[in-house]
């Protein structure tokens, strides 16, 4: 046996295929999770995926006991419990900054009392708000928002005098730009755990996670990410939503790389103290991936294109990822094809219930849409 290793919210999409590849590596592996419902569905049991010589705490992570009971002999921590929905986050503040933020603060007090080897802590893209961007003399473009006039009238990239600025791929050293209450709070975990950490003598990575796809993802849940939720649409019979014009570009990341670079960053000391960008260097658009979702399940529904902005969204985001191969000696290697087939090959097996539209309705009853 290697170590002992906890991960909290490792019953969800990215912990499970961490556990798994912890336990086939040779560690043992505990998890604690509260098993939320809109995860993981209403009176949920330990999903049948779960890796069965996993050790299973059904439990809080602002449950002060059960963090403590489940820190016992650990050498290492993965943190992802957390809630997840970018837009949900904007109604939702009590909730997201209780999870996310004072359940952070939780654990870190009792690592405190109780040290570990290493801390790994799950943040996401969406803290840099728009990428990076260049402009028609190559000079770099931060702190970048799109204006709502422009949104309404249909002007879905950024402009300097009349010109679209150009995306490039994304370093760590980009400022933050915080632009949801979640992603607020996914720096806010970053910060909580990286200067913990360096007081307290643990080394401790963040890892930022752009789109991560796969097998596990919750379907039901709305507020997940677009291919869980195309992939919903399609099963039900529904064309795809796409919104603004589907040019859009985002860097989608196969689950089992994530895993794989969560595994790389535990065993290795050359990230310690750093946050990586976590994707796979490459990008796509949001037509591309629906064309490439309708085509592996072999569905005869063409997407709709909206036109519509969704409130707090980003024009375009993708990974620059020198820094984790650098530091990971690591680099993703499932392309999108041969991830997405796999994905099309689990979700024949599953029935989703398409809250896309009930969703919406929340959001636009509070003004969060355009
Ligand atoms: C956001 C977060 C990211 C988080 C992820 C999943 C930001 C910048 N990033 O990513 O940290 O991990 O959500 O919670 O906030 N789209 C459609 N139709 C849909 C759904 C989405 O066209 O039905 C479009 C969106 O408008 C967006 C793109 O697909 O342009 C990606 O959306 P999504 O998967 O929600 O992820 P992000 O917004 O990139």
């Amino acid at each position: 046996m290697k170590g002992k290793i906890l991960i909290t919210g490792g019953a969800g999409f990215i912990g499970s295929h961490l556990t798994d590849e912890l336990i086939n590596q040779g560690y043992e592996v505990r998890i604690l999770d509260t098993l939320c419902e809109q995860v993981h569905g209403p009176n949920a049991e330990i999903p049948k995926y779960l890796h069965p010589e996993a050790h299973f705490i059904k439990g809080d992570i602002c449950d002060r006991n059960k963090v403590k009971k489940a820190l016992e002999n650990i050498d290492a921590v993965f943190h992802f419990a957390a809630k997840v929905g970018v837009g949900q986050s904007m109604y939702e503040l009590e909730k997201y900054t209780k999870i996310n933020n004072l359940g952070t603060a939780i654990l870190l007090e009792e690592i405190i009392k109780n040290p570990i080897k290493k801390l790994i802590v799950a943040s996401s893209m969406s803290i840099y708000g728009e990428g990076l961007y260049k402009n028609q003399e190559n000079k770099l473009q931060t702190k970048l928002h799109r204006n709502l006039e422009d949104l309404k009238n249909e002007k879905w990239e950024l402009y300097e005098e009349g010109q679209a600025l150009k995306p490039i791929p994304t370093p760590e050293t980009k400022t933050p730009e915080l632009s949801s209450i979640y992603a607020l709070s996914k720096y806010d975990q970053e910060k909580l755990c990286l200067i913990t950490g360096k007081a307290y003598k643990i080394p401790t990575v963040a890892l930022r996670f752009f789109n991560v796809y796969g097998t596990r993802q919750a379907l039901s849940n709305p507020y997940t990410g677009v291919l869980a939720i195309f992939a919903s649409r399609l099963l039900n019979e529904n064309p795809p939503l796409i919104f603004e014009d589907g040019k859009q570009k985002r860097d989608f990341i196969h689950v089992k790389d994530v895993a794989k670079a969560c595994l790389a960053t535990l065993e290795t000391s050359a990230a310690d103290g750093e946050t990586l960008n976590v994707g796979s260097g490459k990008s796509y658009t949001i037509n591309q991936i629906a064309e490439a979702l309708q085509k592996v399940l072999k569905k005869n529904i063409s997407p709709k294109i909206t036109q519509k902005y969704r409130v707090g969204d980003i024009r375009h985001c993708f990974a620059n990822i020198e820094k984790m191969q650098k530091c990971l000696g690591f680099s993703p290697q499932i392309a999108l094809e041969e991830g997405l087939a796999e994905l099309a090959n689990w979700l024949k097996e599953q029935t989703a219930v398409d809250n896309f539209e009930k969703a919406g309705t929340e959001l636009s009853s509070r003004g969060l849409t355009v």
